[in-house]
């Protein structure tokens, strides 16, 4: 397999695939949402999480004026409506009116939350630390909600509606899906088992029914081509 070299830039699209997060914010009687993927969680205790966001954007002004925001995580449903946000700033348009979203009012802060989402997260803003051409808003966590059927302790990956959408990059996002659940087993020396006997046998009666099911389809495609020579058809494949 071949490697290729890739952009610094590349960076910052590689390390993306977390939840996007829609950022709402309100200020003086306005509110205001725009989706931002570069989100972290930094801290257990306190509970710290950060939003990385360029000066420019009309969310930065209004997290430090009001000192407070709310990430809401939405999912495949909603995948217009957050890239539409990420479309035009908030300075001059109600963006929320505008791509027809409904909210609901915050347990602890005035930041609206948006309806249809899958979770929320209250913030009171802690830090402001600038970081090459973007800010660090750093957020002590003081409420979050989540639907059931979306997370329990973890996402649950169940149903792709209840999967958090991710942003890929320009017009590309995907919806995190199949759960995997990583045993990690390890031989006398210590060093890793990458497939233990019951995987290997799993995973050879697995191939061997795929070759199968490739063969019988193979082979009614070739019946069905024959039939349709026969009765004078055309082929189109
Ligand atoms: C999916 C997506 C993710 C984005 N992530 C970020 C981000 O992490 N940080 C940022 O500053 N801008 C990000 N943007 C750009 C802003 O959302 C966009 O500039 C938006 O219009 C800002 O709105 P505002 O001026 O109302 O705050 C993202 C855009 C999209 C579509």
């Amino acid at each position: 397999m071949a490697r290729c070299q890739c952009d610094v830039t590349d960076a910052r699209r590689l390390l993306n695939p977390g939840p996007v997060a829609i950022v709402t914010t309100s200020w003086r009687a306005e509110a205001n949402a725009a989706p931002v993927s570069w989100t972290a969680p930094l801290s257990m205790g306190p509970p710290l999480v950060g939003c990385v966001i360029h000066p420019h954007r009309h969310t930065a002004d209004m997290i430090r004026f009001s000192e407070e925001f709310a990430i809401n995580i939405p999912g495949p449903d909603l995948l217009k409506q957050t890239a539409f946000l990420g479309s035009i700033s908030g300075l001059q348009t109600n963006k929320i009116e505008a791509a027809g979203l409904e909210t609901f009012g915050a347990q602890s802060i005035s930041a609206p939350l948006i309806e249809g989402c899958l979770a929320w997260i209250e913030c009171g803003l802690v830090d402001v630390i600038p970081v090459g051409d973007h800010t660090l808003f750093v957020g002590n966590v003081v409420k979050v909600q989540a639907l059931d059927e979306a997370y329990a302790q973890r996402w649950l990956l169940n149903e792709r509606k209840y999967s958090p959408l991710t942003y890929l990059g320009g017009s590309h996002y995907a919806v995190v899906s199949e759960p995997l659940e990583a045993i990690v087993q390890t031989s006398a020396e210590g060093s890793l088992i990458a497939e233990t006997a019951e995987e290997r046998e799993a995973r050879e009666e697995h191939e061997a029914t795929e070759r199968e099911r490739r063969q019988a389809e193979g082979e009614e495609g070739f019946e069905q081509m024959q039939r349709a020579e026969r009765s004078g058809e055309k082929r189109v494949f």
